[in-house]
């Protein structure tokens, strides 16, 4: 079998042209979305998703403020930042982008920031929400990767999905959402014992483990559909996910490849959940 490839980018595309008209009547009644992104330190990789999270924002008529601080900011000084875009009605999503320096507690911060303006979904009150139903925003990746599956017509109710990996970011989160949408869900992770006869289980897998082609053929059964979350380098500084695409491609249904899968699809997500912060700010 020869994998479908699932073109993030296209799918991204296809959503962020979904959004253009919402933007558009948002800024007609004089209340842009507005997107403010923190940045703390000098993370190189951080840099980069914040400027392209920026640009998206800036394409499709988004307001965004970009707040740089130093290294050694205190977490202090930090929620001072967050409670000040928390009264600011310009702002409708904060993202304080992570990993923070050591000094400042992520947790602290997350939970700081308004409920209704954490359009990351990393806040307790939307993690909760997810869970038990009720108005909420979902984290932008794993919140991706549903939309991507559903624009491809990919039935998930019933399916056996098996994640690897079990961040608070993409693992975790994403079981919720696919066992929101009635799937069957194992959750692997470092400590699980013979990965293999787990995935090899699965209709959809998911690798979010940050392990440079940990997946391979050997681990997916025939028709599988295969979505990577990884961000790695190769030795050759080339940015690969943690599936070996060339060894599954011949033997999955479909397969998101790194880049153009689920990068794109992250960002999409992050403007349509500001779009959405706007709106429900609107209707109050
Ligand atoms: N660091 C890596 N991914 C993310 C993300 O989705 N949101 C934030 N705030 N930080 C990140």
């Amino acid at each position: 079998m020869t994998a479908e490839i699932i073109d993030g980018r296209k799918i991204g595309l296809d959503i962020r042209e979904e959004l253009k008209s919402r933007i558009e009547k948002l800024r007609e009644s004089g209340q842009p979305p507005g997107l403010a992104v923190v940045l703390v330190g000098h993370n190189q990789a951080s840099k980069t998703y914040v400027s392209m999270k920026q640009k998206a924002c800036t394409e499709l008529g988004i307001y965004s403020e970009l707040i740089e601080l130093p290294e050694e900011t205190t977490e202090a000084a930090l929620l001072e930042v967050v409670n000040a875009l928390n009264e600011n009605d310009r702002i409708h999503g904060i993202l304080v982008q992570l990993p923070l320096p050591d000094q400042i507690s992520e947790a602290a911060v997350i939970e700081a920031i308004k409920p209704e303006k954490d359009v990351d979904g990393f806040h307790p009150v939307n993690i909760g929400r997810m869970q038990t139903g009720g108005e909420a925003f979902y984290p932008c990746t794993p919140y991706g990767i549903i939309k991507m599956l559903e624009h491809k017509g990919i039935n998930i109710a019933g399916k056996h999905a098996v994640i690897v990996g079990r961040s608070n970011i993409v693992g975790k989160p994403m079981g919720q959402l696919l066992l929101n949408k009635h799937a069957t869900v194992t959750i692997c992770h470092s400590r699980t014992e013979n990965l293999a006869y787990h995935t090899k289980q699965a209709d959809i897998v998911i690798a979010a483990v940050g392990i440079r082609h940990l997946i391979t053929a050997d681990h997916i059964k025939d028709g599988a559909i295969v979505i990577d979350v990884g961000m790695n380098r190769d030795d050759a500084g080339k940015l690969c996910g943690d599936v070996d695409f060339e060894g599954c491609k011949d033997k999955a249904s479909a397969i998101t490849p790194v880049p153009g899968g689920v990068g794109p699809m992250t960002i999409t997500m992050l403007l349509a959940n500001t779009t959405e912060s706007a709106e429900r700010a609107r209707m109050k």
